[in-house]
């Protein structure tokens, strides 16, 4: 039977950690969250964040707009907040609706308080290894969850399935950076289960409810769930089964209780990382 890599309680111990940072700042650090249009998802996430910010001490605002919201409002607000000397970090929460063109308001935040690390000037640091302000959230929730079980990253063959800019793809580079040998598959790709029993870690970041069963997995190899989703009956639910695949690993993430928390807190640590970069500016 795996042992379970507990996010919850390891987020919690960062939390604590950060609390303790934030408490003996004079300036606390200052979180902007813009939240366009009423997506349930995001608001269930941006309550959270904005719970977390708080608890911590952080000076935390949040940007209700509509959904019929005009694009140029946004980029007032966001051009507003890149020079408010008071905000130190800035996440515009994802998805937008329908009618914005995603990457060009990305683009307008300012990459030093780009807390998600999406813009291109942070995704191109973390290519090359170059200290990116900020690096997306859930990736480096991963890697220090990983990391916190003894996981061992160097030379070992990982999959990851989704090739997203939020998860996939910068996962992908933080691994390389750690000598993993990475396979990234996707919607596209070919016996997909066949490529995923080869491999030491299996990261699942699809949002397809149950889509890693046992024919998927190596005996005890470590898995990770980076999907999350309310089934019919609101039960929360990730990409894999948990029960069977639970049985043949040796490490495996839970749904609820397992990335979900440790992304939260990476959120908070790279907003104190910005608050702390930025006072040396
Ligand atoms: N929507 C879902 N996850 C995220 C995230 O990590 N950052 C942002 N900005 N939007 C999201």
């Amino acid at each position: 039977m795996a042992q379970i890599m507990d996010g919850k309680a390891y987020s919690k111990e960062i939390l604590e950690q950060i609390k303790h940072k934030v408490d003996k700042l004079q300036k606390k650090p200052s979180l902007a969250v813009i939240l366009v249009g009423d997506d349930p998802g995001s608001q269930i996430y941006v309550n959270s964040k904005e719970k977390t910010a708080c608890e911590l001490g952080f000076v935390s605002k949040t940007f209700r707009l509509k959904e019929n919201t005009d694009p140029k409002e946004l980029k007032d607000l966001i051009l507003k907040l890149n020079s408010d000397k008071n905000t130190d970090a800035i996440l515009l929460q994802l998805p937008l609706p329908e009618h914005f063109v995603e990457q060009d308001f990305i683009e307008l935040i300012d990459p030093k308080k780009d807390v998600d690390g999406f813009h291109p000037l942070n995704c191109g640091k973390l290519m090359t290894n170059s200290n990116p302000y900020a690096i997306s959230c859930t990736p480096k929730g991963i890697i220090k969850l990983l990391k916190k079980y003894n996981v061992e990253i160097t030379s070992a063959n990982v999959l990851v399935i989704g090739r997203s800019n939020m998860v996939g793809k910068p996962l992908a580079q933080l691994l390389l950076a750690e000598n993993a040998t990475v396979t990234v598959a996707h919607s596209k790709t070919k016996k997909l289960a066949q490529i995923a029993s080869k491999a030491d870690i299996l990261i699942s970041a699809t949002g397809i409810n149950g889509l890693i069963t046992k024919d998927f997995v190596k005996n005890g190899a470590v898995v990770v769930d980076v999907g999350i989703f309310r089934d019919e009956n609101g039960k929360i639910k990730g990409d894999v089964d948990f029960e069977e695949v639970s049985k043949i690993a040796s490490l495996i993430t839970p749904v609820p209780g397992g990335i979900g928390p440790m992304t939260i807190a990476m959120l908070m640590e790279n907003t104190l990382e910005l608050s702390l970069k930025n006072a040396k500016f």
